[in-house]
């Protein structure tokens, strides 16, 4: 079995719902206190013994990639400076990894941008890490549970949420095969952003996955499908004719910074979890009440 060490972070879309901040700032660079988004993710990443990261932009997004490379003039700048513990903490992470960028010219969706890591991939399983959504609170990494189950199965796994009955319009949800319990749960079907009445279950695929190579072979043909785009989810359900698919209950507190609710509790939770802020925080919010 090949050992998943490659990740890939499609982070190319528009951000509709965050204009107008989105016109000019991706919403994976959206701090959360003072470190981007997208950071936390490639941390997860690292943490969960991934070798090799691509993220997927497009030309408007180079500030991305900027983040995660050496930035020698401020460098030297600290340095004359002596702020040592700043020159730090911008260096640590490109001294860390080597983050590898390709482009996705037009935004023709999520598995159109998924196929842009292709020759990536080179035939590796890989794991899949929305650009905007964060999990903390587990004792292991949302992905490295992922890695654990696929190590298990040999198969594809989603990472899955619960979610309200809602929201299931909202998401990729999946539907298990009869009899399956437990949190690792065989797949006989998944639907994207289905009706309340056509939805199968609860179980929304939150923004993790691990993909075996074969995916590839049905994104090339993938047809548009709900809302005109080219969809993750559509490419996934044919692969599930030829391969087994598994979902994993993803043990975690998920935020989805893509949404303005989203980004404002997670901006409160990391703040409270800082040391260095968690009175302040903790002022701002009780002046409130
Ligand atoms: P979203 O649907 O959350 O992102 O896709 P979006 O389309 O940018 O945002 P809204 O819905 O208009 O506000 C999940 C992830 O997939 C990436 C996004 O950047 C995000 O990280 N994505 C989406 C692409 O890379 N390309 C696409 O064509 C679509």
């Amino acid at each position: 079995m090949q050992k998943v060490r490659k990740a890939v972070i499609p982070a190319a879309g528009f951000g509709t719902r965050f204009l107008p901040f989105t016109k000019a700032v991706p919403k994976e660079m959206l701090p959360l206190v003072d470190i981007p988004t997208i950071e936390y993710i490639v941390r997860e990443a690292i943490e969960s013994g991934i070798e090799e990261v691509l993220i997927i932009i497009n030309k408007e997004k180079e500030c991305i990639r900027t983040h995660f490379g050496h930035n020698v003039v401020l460098e030297e700048f600290l340095a004359s400076k002596n702020k040592t513990k700043e020159l730090e903490i911008i260096k640590e992470l490109p001294n860390k990894i080597k983050v590898e960028f390709t482009y996705q010219e037009e935004q023709l969706g999520l598995g159109h941008a998924v196929l842009c890591a292709y020759e990536f991939a080179k035939g590796e399983p890989f794991a899949l890490l929305l650009g905007d959504d964060v999990y903390v609170g587990n004792k292991m990494p949302a992905t490295k549970q992922l890695i654990a189950a696929y190590n298990q199965t040999a198969s594809s796994i989603l990472g899955t949420l619960e979610v309200p009955d809602s929201d299931v319009s909202k998401y990729g949800i999946c539907k298990p095969l009869p009899n399956e319990k437990g949190t690792l749960l065989k797949l006989e079907s998944v639907v994207e952003k289905p009706k309340l009445e056509e939805a199968p279950s609860n179980l929304a695929i939150g923004g993790r996955y691990i993909l075996t190579p074969a995916i590839f072979d049905y994104l090339k043909t993938q047809t548009r499908g709900a809302g005109g785009e080219i969809q993750l989810t559509d490419a996934i359900l044919r692969l599930m004719e030829k391969e087994a698919v598994y979902s994993l209950a993803i043990d975690g507190r998920r935020y989805d910074i893509g949404s303005k609710k989203g980004f404002l509790e997670a901006t409160v939770d990391f703040a409270l979890k800082r040391a260095d802020l968690y009175a302040d925080m903790r002022d701002i919010i009780n002046e409130r009440k």
